[in-house]
């Protein structure tokens, strides 16, 4: 399908060219034919989302943080998968946390926190600024293949967005001058990197009011929405925990389709095809890319080609989440035998990665605990375990010294992140409120050890080559300790030899 806006004629630009498949009716006779005879739009409004309260105290907590400045959060636009298709729009994670507008909404939509200009130490006013639906004698309405309600749905109405988010809004023609506004007299701040069209009309605005360009000015506003989320309000703990309720579906559908994988050429893709239906039924999709390893695949840490056969006897290393529709998302490993029943290497390694795990749980519970230490703890049980098996060079006291490391041969990656909007969250927040921090009630992160002996990794013994092993939890920090979120999951030796025997009917 296209929607054939350019004239193919003699001579024509290639960029001009992408509809030259065309066929888009532009009679007068059509234009007026297709602008009548349809029912009038409802008139009833959305309810207000479940997300609008968190969202207005966000905001607040934020105005506070930059009291008597303008600050510019865009949702980002459509980003181009090929030509003139595009990827599913989603917006930028600052946005979505201040408005509580999941999937789908809205694209090029700009929120402006507006200080009071009277009085900066009063709240900020927040306004969204968007495109709302267009009439139906527009070229919009049936010409537009990226935005156009016969192409892609109708847009919201500003009241119906005002109704469902709480927020003023106003059409995206008035967002320049609003912008604009007093420039030279108030501080700007946008969100960079989320939209390029709104970073260009700020910097414009700061250029026409002699304003330095100072790029620090808008990475201590991202900075800031970053370590806002770094503890979770209530809402997105109950929206995480639906994202796990559905990863766990996600991967139930996933053991049952194992007899099906073992009999194709490419058995991953069907444990990514399993998993992903079950995403896109149960919530918006995937969080990330779903990795689903089989055999010697599991020691590539971000495998996720998923071409390879599965086999009998073989474990499979899927790591998955489902993001529900207001973005959270779930990030969850387990690591499964293919036939019900670990051999006996497998269960050793499994067992060295569960105990790990089970060490980095009960450091997140203890009080002052830092955000490092869980890593810490990890490496330690790796570390001895490795010792044990004949495999480090060196004590693993000395291969833990920070001068050693020779243990993170086998897990060269973290054993813990921050989890929320985005599956890597907070991303932007500075070193000493992340990994140097103290963990706080609130926080949810993943707690994910694994040991990685490649099948040509001659450092490890025989009987180990070709087996990856991780187990990934999401933990939330609570008053009383730290709660494992996913503990529904089966990850115990003899609680997934079960939950896979039990799945395939046996
Ligand atoms: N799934 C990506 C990660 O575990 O960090
Ligand atoms: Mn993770
Ligand atoms: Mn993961």
């Amino acid at each position: 399908m296209t929607d054939g806006k350019r004239v193919a004629a003699p001579g024509q630009q290639l960029e001009d060219r992408g509809n030259n498949r065309s066929h888009r009716p532009s009679s007068k006779a059509f234009r007026e034919f297709i602008a009548t005879n349809w029912e009038p739009r409802p008139s009833d409004l959305p309810e207000r989302s479940e997300a609008a309260a968190f969202a207005a105290a966000r905001r607040a907590r934020l105005g506070q943080r930059f009291a008597g400045e303008r600050l510019v959060v865009p949702a980002g636009q459509l980003v181009p998968r090929s030509n003139d298709t595009d990827h599913r729009f989603r917006p930028h994670s600052a946005f979505a946390y201040l408005t509580g507008l999941g999937t789908d909404q809205e694209p090029d939509a700009v929120l402006v926190l507006e200080p009071n200009r009277d009085d900066p130490g009063a709240a900020h006013e927040a306004v969204l600024y968007f495109r709302p639906a267009a009439a139906r004698d527009t070229e919009e309405f049936f010409a537009d293949s990226r935005y156009g309600e016969l192409w892609v749905g109708a847009r919201p109405t500003l009241e119906e967005t005002e109704a469902l988010t709480g927020i003023r809004c106003a059409h995206i023609d008035t967002l320049a001058d609003a912008v604009a506004k007093d420039a030279g007299q108030v501080r700007i701040r946008v969100v960079p990197q989320a939209d390029a069209a709104v970073t260009a009309l700020v910097a414009k605005v700061r250029g026409e009011v002699g304003v330095v360009a100072d790029a620090a000015v808008d990475e201590a506003l991202a900075e800031a929405l970053s370590e806002m989320r770094l503890v979770k309000d209530e809402f997105e703990v109950r929206e995480l925990r639906r994202a796990i309720a559905a990863t766990a579906a996600g991967f139930d559908e996933l053991i049952r389709s194992f007899p099906r994988a073992a009999g194709h050429v490419r058995g991953e893709r069907v444990l990514e095809g399993a998993f992903g239906a079950k995403a896109r039924e149960e919530g918006n999709g995937l969080g990330y890319e779903t990795i689903a390893a089989a055999g010697n695949h599991a020691n590539t840490l971000h495998w996720i080609n998923n071409d390879g056969a599965v086999r009998g006897g073989e474990l499979v290393l899927v790591d998955a989440g489902v993001e529900v529709e207001t973005l959270y998302t779930a990030d969850i490993t387990r690591t499964l035998p293919v036939d019900g029943r670990f051999t006996e290497p497998q269960r050793e390694v499994y067992q060295a990665v569960l105990d790990a795990c089970e060490a980095a749980l009960a450091k997140a519970g203890e009080k002052g605990a830092r955000f490092r230490d869980l890593h810490a703890a990890a490496m330690e049980v790796i570390a001895t375990r490795l010792e044990a098996w004949g495999m480090l060079p060196v004590s693993a006291a000395e291969s833990l010294a920070p001068e050693g490391q020779y243990h993170r041969r086998w897990m060269v990656h973290g054993t813990s992140h921050h989890l929320g909007i985005d599956v890597h969250d907070c991303a932007q927040a500075r070193r000493e409120l992340y990994l140097d921090a103290e963990l706080e009630p609130g926080m949810v992160f993943t707690i994910e050890p694994g040991l990685y002996f490649r099948a040509d990794d001659l450092a490890v013994p025989e009987r180990f080559r070709g087996i990856g092993v991780r187990i990934e939890d999401d933990v939330l920090v609570t008053e009383d300790g730290a709660v494992r979120l996913s503990e529904d999951i089966p990850r115990a030796v003899a609680a997934v030899e079960a939950w896979v025997t039990d799945l395939l009917g046996g």
